[in-house]
């Protein structure tokens, strides 16, 4: 039997992501638990939907809340100002108040445009994260990143805004397509390759349970947020190969999926790192064979050029430069700040 883990994150008002089985079935016990009440909205997507949303919306109501859902249809094209100005109205309409609370549940899409819509509706509703992907588990669902895609690219309009609570059920992960856990697993790697060796051994001998793999993704998480929750500094570790990942998800018209892209991205400044003399083989080696086993790319099938052109447009330039994270090491990574011209010749060594 797995126990419940339970990971502290200070930052905002501070707040708990609990990672267990059966968890969403205690939603309402625990929101009314933080003293929230009224109307609950529960956002989520076709997909998790049908799957999830009597569950937690049974608990709600049985904890007292007036329940209400808005469902999207699944996919990267949701996270919309569309979408955003919909959810909006609809609580509007539904006399929301900000002392009402809005419950994300699904994946990074759901919960990116949640909780960017509970950050800006009467400035700031109550918001609670219920991932149901891998990847939403370790990364999207902590930290307070939220956003909407603009037609110029990815996550452009958002807000930092601190979930009340993070709720991780894990039993959810039975129905995720196996794809969607490898797509997890990439980012679960990432944390590995830029500050945790050990975990590397770990992730590589496979012999832990899931839990304790997204408790420790999370510890991680939490302790880099915390230090920098707006983005200044120590947080750009954890966009560890998004760069070129952002790059070939734009390229693909977002048909690779995020999870995808930060595997190739990873692949290839870990292989730029190695090619400029500033990291050990070895690390590529530990990356790739994790890649392999969970069944993900590393080969970026765009050119140069078209890479560098996007990059250009990332959100993450700052005075004319981008802040890279280079891998030195097995578990250990720096960050560089580079002008235009340098990037592109990272980019052609990692291309290479
Ligand atoms: P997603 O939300 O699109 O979910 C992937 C697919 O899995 C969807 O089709 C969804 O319907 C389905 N699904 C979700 N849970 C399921 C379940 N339990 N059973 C069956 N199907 C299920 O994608 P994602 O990978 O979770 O998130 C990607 C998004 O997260 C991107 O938009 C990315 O930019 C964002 N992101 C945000 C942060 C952040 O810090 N805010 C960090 C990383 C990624
Ligand atoms: N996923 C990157 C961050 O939260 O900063």
């Amino acid at each position: 039997m797995t126990v419940t883990k339970r990971i502290e994150v200070n930052a905002g008002k501070p707040y708990s992501v609990k990672i267990g089985k059966g968890l969403l079935d205690k939603t309402g016990e625990e929101a009314k638990a933080l003293g929230l009440d009224g109307k609950a909205l529960i956002i989520s997507d076709d997909n998790v939907a049908a799957l999830y949303i009597e569950k937690v919306s049974a608990s709600l109501k049985e904890a007292g809340f007036e329940v209400f859902s808005f469902v999207i249809p699944h996919g990267e094209g949701s996270k919309s100002a569309e979408n955003l100005i919909a959810i909006l109205e609809f609580a509007a309409e539904n006399s929301f108040s900000r002392t009402d609370t809005f419950f994300a549940l699904g994946g990074g899409v759901v919960g990116d445009l949640c909780g960017f819509a509970a950050s800006v509706y009467m400035r700031g509703a109550n918001f609670v994260q219920l991932p149901t992907t891998l990847l939403a588990a370790v990364d999207s669902s902590v930290g307070g990143k939220t956003a909407i895609d603009l037609q110029a690219g990815k996550n452009l309009a958002g807000a930092f805004y601190q979930p009340k609570f993070v709720l991780c059920d894990t039993d959810t992960f039975d129905t995720l397509p196996d794809e969607e856990f490898s797509n997890g697993m990439a980012e679960v790697i990432k944390y590995g390759m830029f500050c945790d060796g050990e975990f590397l051994d770990i992730l590589t001998e496979n012999n832990t349970d899931i839990e304790s793999i997204i408790a420790r993704c999370v510890q991680i998480k939490a302790k880099v947020v915390e230090a920098d929750e707006f983005d200044k500094g120590e947080r750009m570790f954890l966009n560890f190969g998004h760069t070129v990942a952002h790059a070939v998800e734009n390229l693909s018209s977002y048909t690779t999926p995020h999870g995808s892209a930060v595997a190739i991205g990873m692949a290839v400044i870990t292989k730029a790192a190695i090619a400029m003399g500033k990291c050990e083989n070895e690390a590529l080696e530990i990356l790739i064979e994790l890649l392999k086993k969970y069944k993900l790319p590393f080969e970026c099938p765009y050119g140069v050029d078209e890479v560098f052109e996007v990059t250009l447009k990332d959100k993450k330039n700052a005075h004319g430069k981008i802040t890279l994270v280079i891998p030195t090491g097995k578990g250990e990574s720096v960050l560089q700040k580079c002008d235009y011209n340098e990037l592109k010749e990272i980019i052609t060594l990692g291309l290479k």
